[in-house]
Formats: structure tokens, sequence, C-alpha cells
């Protein structure tokens, strides 16, 4: 039983913020009901995250339908190749393809905020900072060493890292300095990059929305069922007393 408590106390350590090793992830602030943020995300994760990463088990037709996408936007704007509306989200590269460019292959992304979070992938995506040492001149804070090349460097620009003082040992990098040199000011990128992680949110559970809405009627119901069930009690009771 002891063994069972320390079990449950230490499950319940992260929540309160002690393991939070590392650095500190930035609150994406998502709102799932925005369906502009999650067209405007699922845009720029075609333009510019599709090329690498898939959403397999995401189906066009389905994400338009959701999103408030119409047929004709969908195939002029969103369908590449020939690629039909009721196919997965899947990319053309070949995953040796990756590991061959980049090291490693680089994931489907269709669950990456539930392996993950979203705030972990909203700072993941604002978190990469200038390192010569790293193949692609970038590394990252939430993902030191990444293998993902800096692909919204043009949009974000590049930050400088701020180094930890440290005694001895490689100097590691604390935080990152403002971004220069992107066609996107802060505030502007920020919001993009809120976009594509809210998209990413929403691929990973399509249904979380509706499972939301499903759940207050649950809960009207149950109230309901209370107010008639107190109600008979007091009828029933009624000539014991
Ligand atoms: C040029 C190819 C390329 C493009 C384009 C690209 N990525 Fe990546 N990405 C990678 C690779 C390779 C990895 C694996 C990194 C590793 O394991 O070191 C990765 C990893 C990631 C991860 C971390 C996954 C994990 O392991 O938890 C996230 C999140 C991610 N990418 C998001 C994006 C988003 C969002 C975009 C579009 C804005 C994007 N990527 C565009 C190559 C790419």
């Amino acid at each position: 039983m002891k063994k069972l408590i320390a079990a449950f106390a230490l499950s319940l350590l992260p929540t309160l913020g002690f393991a939070s090793a590392g650095p500190q992830t930035l609150s994406a602030n998502i709102d799932l009901r925005d369906q502009a943020s999650l067209q405007n995300g699922a845009k720029y994760f075609m333009n510019y995250c599709m090329g690498c990463h898939s959403l397999k088990y995401m189906r066009y037709n389905r994400m338009a339908a959701d999103l408030g996408i119409d047929d004709i936007t969908l195939r002029k704007t969103i369908l590449v190749g020939d690629a039909k509306p009721g196919d997965p989200m899947t990319n053309a590269m070949r995953p040796e393809d990756g590991e061959k460019w980049f090291g490693v292959p680089s994931p489907d992304l269709t669950l990456v905020t539930r392996w993950r979070s979203p705030d972990w992938v909203y700072t993941y995506l604002k978190t990469f900072y200038a390192d010569s040492t790293r193949p692609y001149g970038v590394n990252n804070l939430m993902f030191p060493s990444t293998a993902m090349p800096h692909v919204l460097a043009d949009l974000q620009g590049l930050a400088q890292p701020i180094m930890a003082e440290h005694q001895g040992g490689t100097p590691m990098a604390e935080s990152v300095g403002p971004a220069v040199g992107g066609k996107l000011n802060a505030a502007q990128y920020d919001a993009m990059v809120r976009d594509i992680t809210a998209f990413l949110t929403y691929a990973g559970e399509p249904v979380q929305l509706e499972r939301q809405r499903l759940g207050l009627y649950v809960l009207l119901f149950l109230g309901l069922l209370f107010i008639v069930a107190y109600l008979m009690k007091k009828e029933f009771w009624k000539d014991v007393h």
C-alpha cells in the first residue's frame, strides 16, 4: 500500500512542476473553436511542413469538413500532386530518404501534440537558434541537436542563443535572443506558430470539440436526472416519516 501511495505521489510530481529540468515551455494559448486559426495553420502546415512530415491518420476531406474548407478551396490550395480528397495526408518522401538526408526519418506528426504537448510544439517552433556546429547551422532549445532545419527561418529570422554560465563542461544555451532578419515581426510569427500548433492539436484529436459538446449535454442530462430522482425520493419517503 505504501508503495502504491509513493508511486501515486511520484506520478504527481511532474504536474507540480518538480520535473521541470530543461527549458520552460511557453503557453501556446490555442483556441480549437477558432476555425480561421485552424485553417491558417493547415495552410502553413501544407506549405512548410508537409514536404518532410506526414499526417497519415488524417484524411484531406475529413480535415476540410471539420475546418470549414469547401471542396473547391481544398482542391485548389491544399491538395498537391495527384492526391484525392479521400486520401490520407501522407507525403511523397520515403522514410529511407529522410534518414539519408537528415540522419533520422522525419516523424509523422498526427499525434505529436499528444506525445509532446501543444505547448512543447509551440515552444519548439519558437526556439531555434544559430549554432555553427550543427549541420544546418541551427540548434533548438526544446530539442537539443535536432536534425530538423529551421524551415521557418525566412519568416522568423534567426536568433542568437543566450548561454548559461557554466563552470567547465560545454556551454549550454539557456534561452534565445530576439530573431532578426525575418519577414514577419515577432507578434506575427507567434500568431502563425500558434495557428500551426492549433492545427496539429486538432489533427491529434479531431473529435475533441465534439467530445466537449457532448460532455456538456451529458452533464445537463445528469443534472436533470438528479432533480427527478430527488423529487421521486421525496415522494417515496413522504409517508415513512
Ligand atoms: C526539411 C525537412 C523538414 C521540414 C520541412 C520540417 N521538419 Fe520537422 N522535423 C524534421 C526532422 C528530420 C525531424 C526529426 C528531428 C530529430 O529527431 O532529431 C523533425 C522533427 C520535428 C518535430 C519533433 C518531433 C518529435 O520528435 O517529437 C516537430 C514538432 C516538427 N518537426 C514540426 C515541424 C513543423 C511544424 C514543420 C513545419 C513548420 C516542420 N517540422 C518542417 C524535418 C523537417
